[in-house]
């Protein structure tokens, strides 16, 4: 196809064509069109090629009577290479004007690719501002496993959320997990509204108009998927963890009372976390507890895991906890790395259950391994259907394999490495990867690396191995 395209073009375009391959652009800055996507295994159209988001400013006007959102993104960027055009990802909504270093720019769409092309092209390490005013009602997103995502609305207000490719439905960005940048994100609501996000409130201002805007600011790069927006009549609480890490819970009416205990223990299960793991990865903890039945799962948001209704069973508060160090500080180079996400929430569940009177995560291992639902309900489920390192299709990355096997990968390390170098590797892994990306590979090295054993056994039978492993 190229080839062909090549031979179309009349000579002194094919000179100029090899001159700017060759990187002689003569003193005039050229670029070319970023990639559409970063050709992630299961998601290959997510994120961008040609550069890299330091900073998103997103300014959100959101009113539940009528479920409009009203939105400005300020994306700082840096060019990866020369760039002509670049992509964002965004779906649905209506994009107003777009500007580029503050000049108005071109910009189309096609699908979920917002493609915005600069008046002058950008120098490749040159950092670049991009401003997108936008505005509609924001889509929910159905994923390849069936769950909803994307922007939810519920009695009266509204979540938005982005695991896997949800963000998009909310604001304009270089989606994917590898992408990770700091945040502040800005939402007016009419007043008796609540807005909660990722982050520390800067500022609850009145905007003398009957509005009321939050400012929210995230200190720490965060991957897209884990942004969230929630606006409601939510019940706020403030507290701090034993060491003063401040506290920020946001629950629907009707959810208090059975939040009441399981928030209660949060702050220690962040310290709790700090000793297993190493120390807490972000400024600020918290959760959002939405009304019952939002969504079909809970999400690991950064800083602020959601509940969709009171999260009674304390393991999923656990979970969703054990996220922040591996997930959300530690996070995955691509979808198909999951199990390093899930595996090792779930194995904090069994270590939380450990290290608190309940069964050890040796029993947990085993029955599993028997499929005893006495000990765990979901012992019996397909956990051997596939390898966790390598989910058959993007519908998969959320299925049992991937949490339970991926546990058991954990546990199998352990039997082979013994107690203390398989807490000095948890902790090593948290922190020489802390607020990066790593890949099952970038795993399986380090763990091999720092405990001084080959594991190779493990990765072949229990992470890539088809089957039961015995
Ligand atoms: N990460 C969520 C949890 O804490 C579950 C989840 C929701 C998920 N959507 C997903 C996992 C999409 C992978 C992909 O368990
Ligand atoms: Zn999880």
């Amino acid at each position: 196809m190229e080839h062909r395209a090549l031979t179309r073009l009349a000579a002194p375009a094919v000179a100029a064509l090899i001159a700017l391959t060759a990187g002689c652009t003569g003193g005039t800055v050229q670029g070319r069109p970023g990639a559409s996507g970063l050709r992630d295994a299961y998601f290959p159209k997510a994120g961008n090629g040609g550069y890299q988001v330091d900073h998103y400013a997103l300014d959100l006007d959101y009113d539940p009577a009528d479920g409009e959102l009203r939105g400005t993104a300020v994306i700082t960027a840096r060019a990866e290479q020369g760039l002509s055009s670049f992509n964002l990802d965004l779906s649905g909504l209506k994009v107003e004007g777009v500007t580029v270093q503050g000049e108005p720019a071109r910009h189309n769409r096609a699908g979920n690719e917002l493609t915005v092309r600069p008046a002058e092209d950008l120098k490749k390490g040159e950092v670049f501002r991009v401003e997108v005013d936008y505005g509609g009602k924001p889509r929910t997103v159905v994923d390849p496993g069936g769950a909803k995502e994307g922007w939810i609305t519920t009695e009266g207000g509204a979540v938005g959320v982005g695991e896997p490719v949800g963000s998009m439905a909310w604001f304009p960005g270089n989606h994917h997990p590898s992408d990770k940048a700091t945040y502040d994100i800005t939402i007016t609501v009419p007043h008796g509204y609540e807005a909660v996000s990722n982050g520390e409130l800067r500022a609850r201002t009145d905007t003398g108009d009957g509005r009321t805007e939050f400012a929210w600011h995230s200190p720490e790069p965060m991957s897209s998927y884990l942004a969230t927006a929630v606006v409601g009549p939510y019940k706020v609480t403030t507290t701090k963890t034993p060491s003063g890490v401040p506290v920020y819970n946001a629950v629907a009416p009707g959810e208090e009372a059975e939040s009441a205990v399981p928030l209660a223990r949060l702050p220690e299960m962040v310290e709790w976390g700090s000793g297993r793991f190493g120390p807490y990865p972000f400024t600020t903890t918290g959760a959002i507890v939405l009304p019952k039945g939002t969504l079909t799962y809970a999400l690991e948001t950064q800083t602020k895991p959601v509940f969709s209704g009171a999260p009674v069973e304390e393991d999923l508060v656990v979970h969703e906890l054990a996220h922040q160090w591996f997930g959300d500080s530690v996070s995955p180079k691509s979808w198909k790395d999951m199990w390093l996400n899930e595996g090792f929430a779930t194995y904090a569940e069994w270590l939380w259950a450990e290290d608190h009177g309940g069964h050890t995560a040796e029993e947990y291992f085993r029955a599993f391994l028997t499929g005893d639902t006495d000990v765990d309900d979901d012992a019996d489920l397909d956990w051997d259907a596939f390898p966790p390192a390598a989910p058959p299709g993007p519908e998969k990355i959320s299925e049992t394999p991937v949490y339970y096997r991926g546990a058991m990968v954990l546990h199998r390390i352990r039997q082979e490495v013994g107690d203390a170098k398989f807490f000095d590797l948890v902790r090593g892994w948290a922190a020489d990867h802390r607020h990066a990306n790593a890949s099952t590979s970038d795993f399986t090295a380090y763990a091999e690396k720092r405990t001084g054993h080959d594991l190779k056994k493990v990765w072949d039978v229990w992470l890539y191995g088809e089957g039961r492993p015995h």
